[in-house]
């Protein structure tokens, strides 16, 4: 089965050309004409990365950062069944800056990176985002892997790329010779996390929240001999207005074996699902659409 590791969006933002031109005039005007031009923190971890970096959320006007956060969030929500977004930072990179192979474990969560590099195959080489194959590890083992060890995401303007964290990624050195921060490779980047489930339609969340919590301590008696199986499993059901579950979805699937002897990722995933489709809500004005993402965190028993 192939893999949900990552995810690109071109032309992701209606405003991205406002929020490079935010950018743009920093770095053009004055300082007395502008902001303080001493918001930028230089991230240095001798060895593992250079980066000049600032928080998305101070920098940019709050009306436009706002509306780009609700694209980001509701992509989040439709596409990885994800509603939080963490530690969103604007950052630029220029030569000599890096960011070395890493992951970060934090079960649950996708990283983002969204481009608003304009220099990239101009004035600029390099700097894309490197994300690891590791597909046959993944897998547990049981994949056929071709290709290289990497897939290199390039830092193309107005583009969205997502991917677990738990897969090793990185930032290839750039390459240009000028030091200006507007050749650099610019870029938004964060987490969206699982911040529970959520509903759109006639059902509240109060009534989805009652729902769950009466039914789901029969689901976690029913997986708990599962062992050894990790990762994001997230589902979105569409409820009739009786309060029937009429269809399910399948979001994002990434439960994987962590172990030889694990359980069949595949065996917990289906019994989730099944056990979503049989909820009964309470009856509504109309249909209602739940997403709920697990995540799956078994321990070796
Ligand atoms: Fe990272």
């Amino acid at each position: 089965m192939p893999l949900d590791r990552l995810f690109v969006e071109r032309d992701f933002f209606t405003e991205a050309e406002q929020l490079r031109s935010v950018y743009d005039e920093f770095f053009s005007k004055p300082a007395e004409e502008g902001r303080s031009p001493y918001i930028w923190r230089y991230h240095n971890i001798p060895g593992f990365t250079t980066v000049m970096l600032t928080p998305a959320d101070e920098f940019f006007p709050p009306d436009l950062y706002a509306r780009f956060a609700d694209r980001l969030l509701s992509y989040g929500r439709r596409k990885l069944g994800l509603n939080v977004l963490s530690e969103p930072y604007l950052s630029f990179y220029i030569p000599g800056m890096r960011l070395e192979l890493h992951n970060d474990v934090n079960n649950g969560s996708w990283g983002f990176v969204y481009s608003l590099t304009t220099s990239w195959g101009k004035s600029l080489a390099g700097g894309e985002t490197l994300i690891v194959n590791d597909d046959y590890w993944l897998s547990g083992g049981s994949l056929h892997v071709k290709g290289g060890i990497a897939t290199d995401i390039p830092p193309i303007f107005n583009q969205l790329l997502v991917f677990d964290d738990r897969v090793m990624h990185a930032v290839r050195p750039v390459q240009n010779r000028s030091t200006d921060a507007r050749e650099a490779r610019v870029a938004i980047h964060g987490h969206l996390r699982d911040g529970g489930h959520f509903v759109e339609g006639a059902l509240s969340l109060e009534q989805v929240d009652e729902t769950l919590e009466r039914s789901f301590p029969l689901l976690n008696e029913q997986i708990a001999d599962f062992a050894d199986v990790d990762g994001l499993f997230s589902i979105r059901l569409t409820v009739a207005a009786s309060g029937r579950g009429e269809k399910v979805e399948r979001l994002l699937d990434t439960v994987r074996r962590v172990a030889p002897d694990a359980s069949d990722p595949s065996a917990l995933t289906g019994l989730i699902e099944s056990f979503v489709h049989r909820l009964e809500f309470p009856r509504a004005e109309g249909s209602s659409e739940v997403t709920i993402p697990f995540p799956i965190s078994f321990d070796h028993e």
